[in-house]
């Protein structure tokens, strides 16, 4: 990876006029096997795209509004090519998520989005950051542990993939 790579890359936080970009964000992330396959957090098609459309309506208004949910976004030429997402569950507690457009992976845009996601989910004095991550996305489980999350618990049998299960980490990083 070079930060030359990484060139016209605009960071910025999600705001509702954000919305019509995300969904064709998510709905071009449905097409994607491997996306499909490890994230699920704004599944994008047919009837749930209703479904997505309206939390992150409610999101991006109530929740970021409350401080309870912060979504940061990577565009490039006003298209999202990546995000990083951090819900809050209880008080000093948030459960991450975090993807990448497949073509624009491996060049240090995902670590980039997280740590900017970071360092401002703690000036919220937020202490605890949970995720739960399959088992067999290596490349997921690489770059958490590259930002400090540590592996603290594992679902047994947890989804089936391709003829078996796949056990699905619990991981935790300490502000
Ligand atoms: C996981 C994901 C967000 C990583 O984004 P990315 O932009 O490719 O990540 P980066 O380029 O910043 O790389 C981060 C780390 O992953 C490692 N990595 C990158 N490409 C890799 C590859 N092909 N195989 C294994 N590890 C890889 C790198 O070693 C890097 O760590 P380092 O810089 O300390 O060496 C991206 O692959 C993705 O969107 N995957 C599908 C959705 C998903 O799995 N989300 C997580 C659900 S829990």
């Amino acid at each position: 990876m070079t930060s030359k790579s990484l060139r016209n890359i605009i960071i910025h936080e999600a705001e509702l006029r954000d919305i019509l970009s995300l969904l064709i964000f998510f709905i071009s992330l449905d097409r994607d096997p491997e996306t499909r396959l490890f994230y699920r957090a704004y599944r994008c098609d047919g009837f749930r795209s209703l479904w997505c459309f309206l939390t992150l309506i409610y999101k991006l208004t109530f929740k970021r509004l409350r401080k309870r949910f912060l979504m940061v976004l990577a565009l490039r030429e006003r298209e999202i090519v990546g995000l990083c997402h951090i819900d809050m569950v209880r008080d000093a507690i948030g459960h991450f998520g975090i993807v990448v457009k497949p073509s624009f992976r491996g060049r240090g845009l995902g670590k980039l989005l997280a740590k900017r996601a970071l360092l401002m989910i703690k000036a919220l004095h937020v202490k605890h950051i949970f995720l739960q991550v399959d088992a067999d996305n290596s490349r997921a489980i690489k770059l958490y542990k590259s930002l400090g999350f540590r592996i603290c618990g594992y679902s047994k049998d947890y989804r089936y993939k391709t003829n078996e299960y796949v056990k699905c980490y619990l991981m935790k990083l300490t502000l």
